[in-house]
């Protein structure tokens, strides 16, 4: 095979698996590292008050101490930032202050237990479909009993299903925050999203959608409304969306 022709297939092998839009390993040999995709998004706009935020987002998440989430996540992986999106998750608890956060994916809970670090938030709720305790991904749960109680609850349901969905509709509306880290299977959050900005919150809302350049991602994000902003180079590196919403 000529250079020119071996060449020519590692390209290919390359699109072939971007067409279908499956989630695809990336080059390194770590945990979750894929491939996404970077191009222009000529239709995302972000508002002088979502720049504002971003700004202060970006300053509140230097200040947010390098010790592994408190000593409560297992490796330096967390303390990554740009890179990883735990810092600036916290960033978010004591900039925006929520009353209520909501966490769309527990997995481990990390991202949970990162949202209860900032004492600004009030209380979180994380939803699976995995109750907490059986959850591995990646590696066992990082949540305690004790973790949970005023500050923090689970719903074990599938958002993706409508009645479902109807019966958190409320709560969604209610949150100031909702952290969107489902599955990326090119199903959850195409189901998710359309039911979700059906109903308007009830104040600003700040949606926060993670892995918005991988590939089962990319059409998802580039079709929300806009205030957006891709804040992937101060967030997590598979992409990090910001979505202001308004009652
Ligand atoms: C990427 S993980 C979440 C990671 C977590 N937010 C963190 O940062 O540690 C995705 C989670 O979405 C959950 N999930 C899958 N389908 C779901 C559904 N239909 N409704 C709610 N959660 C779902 C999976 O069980 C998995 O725990």
């Amino acid at each position: 095979v000529s250079l020119k022709e071996s060449f020519k297939e590692q390209v290919l092998a390359r699109l072939m698996p971007a067409t279908r839009l499956e989630r695809q390993p990336g080059p390194l040999p770590e945990f979750l590292n894929e491939w996404t995709l970077l191009a222009e998004d000529r239709g995302a706009s972000a508002s002088d008050e979502l720049l504002d935020l971003a700004a202060e987002l970006i300053a509140a998440t230097r200040q947010v101490p390098l010790d592994r989430m408190g000593g409560r996540a297992p490796d330096a992986t967390f303390d990554l930032w740009p890179g990883e999106h735990y810092r600036l998750l916290t960033a978010i608890g004591d900039v925006l202050a929520p009353s209520l956060a909501i966490d769309i994916g527990t997995a481990t809970g990390y991202s949970a237990l990162t949202f209860l670090r900032s004492p600004k938030v009030g209380r979180v709720t994380t939803i699976d479909i995995v109750p907490w305790r059986s959850a591995d991904f990646g590696g066992p749960t990082g949540l305690r009993d004790d973790d949970f109680g005023p500050r923090l609850r689970q719903v074990v349901t599938d958002l993706a299903d409508a009645t479902a969905f109807a019966a958190h509709a409320d709560e969604l509306a209610e949150a100031d925050v909702v952290f969107v880290d489902g599955p990326k299977d090119g199903i959850f959050e195409q189901r998710f999203m359309p039911h979700f900005l059906a109903r308007p919150p009830r104040q600003r809302q700040l949606v926060v959608i993670d892995d918005i350049r991988v590939l089962t991602m990319v059409k998802l994000w580039r079709q929300l409304p806009n205030p957006r902003l891709d804040l992937t180079s101060f967030g997590h590196f598979s992409g990090t969306g910001l979505l202001l919403r308004s009652p």
